[in-house]
């Protein structure tokens, strides 16, 4: 009893060794590093106001924005370069809508792909009773996969706007002192793109995970095992029919020495077959 139970249980595991339990591990990893990059983002752009008036100058302001890009919410203070007056701008731009869809659907794939691991592992049998469950399986990650492909390419445009709205030389432009030429307004730097690049990459690398799936979840599915079946044996054994022939015919025409030769290797055997018997035949 007790080495059964230990067999099954190491058996149980090896689905992770196929494609369809591996790929699902890969899944929920990629998922966090997605929701993890774009969700836990803080970005910093610093700009600088130097008033005619020296003393209301401020030389250094620091903006700083994060997850949800509500950017219309985010403001700071800048020097009016009147006296000592300071004024409040705000950013401009919502981009909120694409960050949070991205991110929910990281989440729920996160969860989906996590608890189907869960299942091929502890309850394979139980999966591959009923042909409706892998079907289900199959509809979840061709959606999972439109989701990835759409909520991706909707944040990877979300981000270029955003990269424009933080552009230290476009935030100068809303500072209403900047607009008067004896002011000198700079950009100190830009916030790092880095972490939300790699999180539009991760989008579409889980797209790639789940469309890619989508075919062995496919091969579970009760429809492709009774097709595969009869075109699978079918041509199985075409195949052999034709490799053997070639294989009888050299070994009567042709010396020893081409003979081993060619058994290793099926592709000469046939270019060395056919052409001396077909001259010989005509001649
Ligand atoms: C410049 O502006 C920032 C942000 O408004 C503020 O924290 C800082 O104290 C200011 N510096 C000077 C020298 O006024």
């Amino acid at each position: 009893m007790d080495t059964a139970n230990q067999l099954a249980a190491v058996g149980t595991f090896q689905v992770l060794k196929l494609p369809l339990g591996f790929i699902r591990v890969l899944e929920w990893l990629f998922a966090i590093f997605a929701f993890a990059t774009c969700g836990g983002y803080t970005g910093q752009l610093r700009v600088s106001v130097d008033c005619m008036e020296k003393a209301s100058s401020n030389l250094s302001i620091p903006i700083d924005f994060s997850y949800p890009f509500r950017l219309y919410q985010v403001s700071f203070e800048a020097p009016a370069c009147e006296a000592l007056r300071r004024e409040r701008v705000f950013l401009t731009g919502d981009f909120s809508s694409s960050a949070e869809f991205f991110v929910t659907i990281a989440v729920f794939s996160f969860l989906y792909s996590l608890a189907a691991t869960a299942v091929y592992v502890f309850f394979l049998n139980k999966y591959r009773e009923h042909s409706q469950r892998p079907l289900i399986d199959f509809v979840v990650t061709v959606v999972f996969s439109f989701m990835w492909l759409v909520s991706s390419s909707a944040w990877a445009k979300a981000l270029s706007d955003v990269k424009v709205a933080t552009d230290p030389d476009e935030v100068q432009l809303l500072i209403p002192a900047c607009k008067i030429q004896s002011n000198k307004c700079d950009s100190l730097h830009g916030p790092r793109w880095s972490g939300l690049n790699t999180s539009v990459v991760f989008g579409y690398l889980n797209f790639v995970l789940w469309a890619g799936n989508i075919w062995f979840v496919f091969k579970e599915t009760g429809w492709h095992k009774g097709t595969s079946r009869l075109s699978g044996g079918a041509s199985e054994k075409q195949g052999g029919t034709f490799t053997q022939q070639p294989y009888n015919q050299g070994s009567f025409d042709q010396s020893g020495g081409y003979n081993t030769q060619g058994s290793f290797d099926q592709p000469s055997e046939y270019s060395q077959v056919g052409g001396p018997t077909s001259y010989s035949n005509q001649m």
